[in-house]
C-alpha cells in the first residue's frame, strides 16, 4: 500500500474539509505537505509553513506524488491539473466545470501520462456514484439515470415551497451553509447539474458529449403561478438531471419535473442529492447522501485518495468498448431528436410559434398567466436558448 504526498490547491470550504476528515480518519496514509491558495492576506486556521503562493512549488516538487485541485475557478484548475498530469503526478478534483469543459481531454491526457485522475467528489458530492458506475455496473446493461444532483436548487425548492421562505432568503441560506457556487447562476440556471451529468453520462453509457450540446433549464424563473399549480396538482418540482438510452441512441438534458408522492426523488429535501438508475437486470435502484458541503464532500475526495493508495484509476472500460463496436458497426449517438411532455408557462406567442409543439393537450390564457401541456423536442427547447429569458418556465410533465 502506497503512502501518499499530497500537495493541494485550495483550502476553502472543501479544502479545509479534506485538512479535517484526513487527520480524524486513521486508515488513511495520506500528508497534506504544501498548500497552494491565492490571497496572502487571508487569515488561515492552520500554520502559515504549510501554504504557498506559487503553485510551481507543488508542481515542481517531485517529493509529491498526489496532486488534489479544490479550487474554485475552472480555467485555473485545468492549467493546474493538465501541468500536474504532464509531470506524471496523480490527480484529484472536484471541480465539474473544468472537467465538463475539459473532458475529453483530460482523459487523453491520463493516458498519455499514465497519471490516475479521479473526482468522484465533482458529482454528487459524498453520493459514490461514479466508482459504482465505473466498476459495479460495467457489465449490467444500463438504461437510464436520474438525479437531483445540485444542492443549492434543491434547498431552494424545498425552502420555498414547504417553509414559504422567499427564492432570495432560500439562496442566502445556501450560500451560508456553504453549498451554493461562488457564482449562484450556476446552480440556479442549472448548469452545475449539467456539468454533472456531462460527467455521469460519460460514465453511464461511455461516449463524451460536450456540454454545450446538453439541454439546461434552471429554477431562477420559478413563479407563485407555476408553485400553485404544482402544489393544486399534488406534485413537487425538483431540478433533475436525465440520460438514458432509447432505439439506439441517447439522450440528456437537465430541467424541472413534476415529482408524484410515491416517487423515491418526492422526499429528497434540502441540500440532498440523489440518483436512480435502472439497469437491464437490476431493475431500479436508487442512492441517496449529501452532495455538498464541507466534510461530505472532502469524504468522496478521500474516497479517491485511499484508492490511489492501491492505484485505482478508471478505466473507462465503456467507452472503449464503444470505441470497438464502433468500428465494427454503427455506434449509438448522442441526440437531442426527442419529444418531451413539458408544461410550458410563457408570454411571448411567437415563442410557442417557433418551438413548433409536435402535440398541445392543454392550453390555458388568463390575464397575467398562460401556459401549454404538450409535446416539444428537445432540440427545439436547446435551439430557442430558453435558459436566457426570464418570461418563460418549462417543467417535464
Ligand atoms: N462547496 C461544496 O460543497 C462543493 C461540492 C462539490 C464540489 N465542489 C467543488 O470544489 C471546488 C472548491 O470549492 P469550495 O467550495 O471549496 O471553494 P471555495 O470555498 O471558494 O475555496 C476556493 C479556494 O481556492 C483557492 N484558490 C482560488 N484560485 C486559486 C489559484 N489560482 N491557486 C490556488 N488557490 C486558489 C482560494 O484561495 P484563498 O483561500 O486564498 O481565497 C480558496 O482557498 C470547486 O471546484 C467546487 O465546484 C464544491
Amino acid at each position: 500500500m502506497k503512502k501518499l504526498r499530497i500537495g493541494l490547491f485550495g483550502f476553502g470550504v472543501v479544502g479545509t474539509g479534506l485538512y479535517d476528515v484526513i487527520h480524524k480518519t486513521k486508515g488513511i496514509h495520506a500528508k497534506i505537505v504544501k498548500i497552494c491558495v491565492k490571497h496572502r492576506d487571508k487569515a488561515r486556521p492552520i500554520p502559515m509553513d504549510f501554504f504557498t503562493f506559487d503553485k510551481n512549488d507543488i508542481l515542481n516538487d517531485d517529493s509529491l506524488d498526489v496532486v488534489v485541485e479544490l479550487i474554485d475557478n475552472a480555467d485555473e484548475a485545468f492549467d493546474i491539473v493538465s501541468a500536474a498530469m504532464k509531470k506524471g503526478k496523480a490527480v484529484v478534483s472536484a471541480n465539474k466545470r473544468m472537467i465538463a469543459e475539459n473532458f475529453h481531454e483530460l482523459y487523453e491526457l491520463q493516458k498519455k501520462h499514465n497519471a490516475p485522475f479521479l473526482y468522484e467528489a465533482s458529482a454528487c458530492g459524498s453520493i459514490p456514484i461514479i466508482r459504482n458506475l465505473e466498476e459495479y455496473y460495467d457489465n449490467d446493461l444500463l438504461t437510464s439515470l436520474e438525479g437531483i444532483c445540485n444542492g443549492t436548487t434543491n434547498y431552494i425548492l424545498t425552502k420555498t415551497s414547504e417553509e414559504k421562505i422567499s427564492y432570495a432568503d432560500a439562496l442566502k441560506g445556501a450560500q451560508q451553509s456553504g453549498f451554493a457556487e461562488s457564482d449562484p447562476t450556476l446552480d440556479v440556471k442549472a448548469f452545475d447539474a449539467k456539468f454533472k451529468l456531462t460527467i455521469l453520462l460519460t460514465h453511464t453509457f461511455g461516449i463524451f458529449v460536450k456540454h454545450n450540446e446538453i439541454f439546461n433549464f434552471g429554477i431562477q424563473n420559478l413563479s407563485v403561478e407555476d408553485s400553485t399549480f404544482a402544489k393544486e396538482k399534488g406534485v413537487r418540482i425538483k431540478l433533475i438531471a436525465h440520460t438514458f438510452s432509447a432505439n439506439g441512441k441517447i439522450l440528456a438534458y437537465v430541467m424541472p419535473k413534476f415529482i408524484h408522492k410515491g416517487d423515491m426523488f418526492y422526499d429528497v429535501r434540502n441540500e440532498f442529492n440523489a440518483v436512480q438508475l435502472e439497469a437491464s437486470f437490476s431493475d431500479k435502484q436508487f442512492f441517496y447522501g449529501k452532495g455538498a458541503g464541507s466534510h461530505p464532500t472532502a469524504s468522496a475526495v478521500l474516497s479517491d485518495l485511499a484508492a490511489l493508495m492501491y492505484d485505482y484509476h478508471y478505466e473507462y472500460k465503456k467507452y472503449n468498448q464503444r470505441l470497438e463496436s464502433n468500428n465494427k458497426a454503427n455506434g449509438t449517438t448522442f441526440t437531442n431528436d426527442q419529444l418531451l411532455n413539458v408544461y410550458l408557462r410563457y408570454s411571448d406567442e411567437k415563442l410557442l410559434k417557433d418551438l413548433q409543439f409536435a402535440e398541445i393537450d392543454q392550453q390555458y390564457f388568463s390575464h397575467n398567466f398562460k401556459y401549454v401541456i404538450g409535446k416539444v423536442s428537445v432540440a427545439k427547447l436547446l435551439e430557442h436558448k430558453l435558459n436566457d429569458r426570464d418570461d418563460v418556465f418549462v417543467v417535464r410533465y
